[in-house]
């Protein structure tokens, strides 16, 4: 049986993921800050839930480690936790709230990948998904803070796909638009009143089921309303020319 963490797996995305997977035949361990929040989802999908802050270093080492103990195994790891910045566009900066929203948008993605990595390499390989957003693509005006911890998130990513395939690991960022789930808080009711289509979280589940099943997949993904999970195609950059006008090989 294939061995699954979710993180932030009590919440919108991650409890539909945590079903999704467990559809699959997969024993999900069901890993939230809000314990109660994990052990009903994990109890619904017949998984493991455990306590994790995902913006804690040691946090996601002793998870890897409990998991390495409890099953020997990981094969999928989604790293899902996410937090909205409460900074509105121009709003004087909350240093508090601003550390807040790094933390566990962005530190949460590399405390995972590196927890995760070497059992995941020392089973043969994996698969880490890990939860950005259409921020992550397309800056949001009214939401600088959380666009720049869903930047670095992919940008990351996108760092360590070809060091992480070195040791059979894929590792793909999905990268949705508004999804139907608490985090939205009250610009759901703003969304929907303007005619806005919200992805549901079983959509979101679906797209990653989608990517992990696509032979040589991408490592970004869209996921916008009306249309499938895309590949995202990032323009090029001008090559470097040396003085004598020859082009410098990128790596
Ligand atoms: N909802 C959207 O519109 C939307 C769009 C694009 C991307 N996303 C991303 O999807 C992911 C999931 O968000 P969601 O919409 O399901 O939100 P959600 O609020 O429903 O779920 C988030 C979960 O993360 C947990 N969590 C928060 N901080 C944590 C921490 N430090 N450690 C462990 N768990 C923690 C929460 O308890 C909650 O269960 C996030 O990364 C979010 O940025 C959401």
């Amino acid at each position: 049986m294939q061995i699954a963490l979710v993180t932030g797996g009590g919440g919108g995305i991650g409890s539909a993921v945590a079903r999704r997977l467990a559809r699959e035949g997969q024993h999900v361990v069901v890993a939230d800050i809000d314990l109660p929040a994990a052990t009903r989802v994990a109890h619904a999908v017949q998984g493991t839930p455990v306590r994790l802050n995902a913006g804690d270093f040691d946090d996601n080492h002793r998870l890897a480690g409990w998991i390495t103990e409890h099953f020997g195994q990981l094969d999928v790891a989604v790293l899902n936790v996410g937090i909205n910045s409460g900074q509105r566009g121009a709003q004087p900066l909350d240093p508090a709230r601003y550390r807040d929203c790094v933390n566990v948008n962005l530190d949460s993605i590399v405390f995972g990948i590196d927890a995760v990595t070497p059992l995941m390499a020392a089973g043969g390989g994996g698969l880490i998904m890990v939860t950005c957003s259409l921020s992550s693509l397309w800056p949001e005006v009214s939401n600088p803070v959380y666009t720049l911890t869903k930047t670095g998130a992919l940008g990351y990513v996108r760092a360590m796909a070809r060091l992480l395939a070195e040791r059979g690991i894929a590792i793909h960022a999905l990268c949705p638009s508004s999804v139907d789930t608490p985090m939205m808080g009250p610009s759901r009711g703003r969304a929907l009143a303007q005619g806005f289509p919200l992805i549901s979280p079983d959509q979101v589940a679906e797209a990653m089921m989608t990517i992990a099943e696509t032979p040589g997949a991408a490592t970004t993904w869209s996921l916008v309303a009306g249309q499938p999970p895309m590949p995202y195609e990032f323009a090029p950059v001008p090559p470097t020319l040396r003085p004598d006008g020859t082009v410098v090989p990128v790596n």
